[in-house]
């Protein structure tokens, strides 16, 4: 049975141009689906509509037709109360600009979920043991603009393990990475998937597409599936 799911999305913006605005479909008519253990991987030219289709798929953006479930229940139809915590529970984004919090340490960015869900919620040790796991103890309790672009990228995917969410959808997660901070990022979303979370990263790298075991490719808003 599929977790996530979008049944003919479309996205559609309108443009200014010269002659006023005109619509533009970001995304156009996409059919996908993961289930449990999936590993699914989109590639696609800069402004194919990769991001417009995981933030609708993430729970951030209606789309302008069509549907998006999650477990079969259209999420677009829930509450914004019920959608967040969906959000905050089952399905994980990490967005390409990482999205941290300035003004918060690493340790609480990473407990942000938590901070999130209520300010009584108990503390846990699952921040320091994410903290371990992405090799950032020692950086605890610094800023987030005290961070390398790399070690951002790891707080941005420690805070969305937080959760052990359902579904982790993650926006080039590898862009801008040495390759060592590569591997350990796909590392990290590899872990996550063997535990049991179905896995869509949007990604520029070929090395990262392979790990895909569904794997698409978006041109023009149109989402098209890769032979295996
Ligand atoms: N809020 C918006 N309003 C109008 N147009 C938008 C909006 N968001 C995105 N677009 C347009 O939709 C198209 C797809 O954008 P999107 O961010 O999904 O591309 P992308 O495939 O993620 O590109 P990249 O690889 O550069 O991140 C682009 O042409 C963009 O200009
Ligand atoms: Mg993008």
């Amino acid at each position: 049975m599929s977790l996530l799911e979008a049944v003919s999305a479309s996205k559609v913006f309108q443009r200014r141009s010269a002659a006023g605005h005109a619509s533009f479909a970001a995304v156009s008519d996409v059919d996908f689906s993961v289930s449990e253990g999936d590993f699914a991987t989109i590639v696609g030219q800069s402004g194919s509509g990769k991001t417009t289709l995981l933030t609708m798929l993430a729970g951030l953006a209606a789309p302008t037709r069509g549907l998006v479930r999650f477990r079969g229940n259209d999420i677009y139809s829930l509450t914004d109360r019920e959608l967040s915590a969906l959000r905050n529970r089952e399905i994980s984004f990490i967005p390409q600009d990482m999205g941290l919090l300035g003004n918060l340490t690493v340790y609480d960015n990473i407990r942000a979920p938590q901070l999130f869900a209520g300010a009584n919620a108990p503390e846990s040790g699952r921040a320091d043991f994410l903290l371990e796991a992405v090799g950032l103890s020692a950086l605890a309790f610094e800023y987030p603009s005290a961070l390398s672009g790399g070690e951002m990228r790891r707080v941005a995917i420690a805070r969305a393990l937080f959760n052990e969410p359902a579904v982790l959808v993650a926006d080039e997660p590898t862009s801008a990475l040495d390759p060592e901070n590569s591997r350990m990022v796909m590392e990290l979303l590899r872990a996550a998937n063997r535990h049991g979370a179905a896995v869509i990263v949007v990604t520029h790298e070929a090395e990262a597409a392979l790990c895909g075991s569904i794997r698409f490719s978006m041109k023009n808003g149109k989402l098209e599936r890769l032979e295996a």
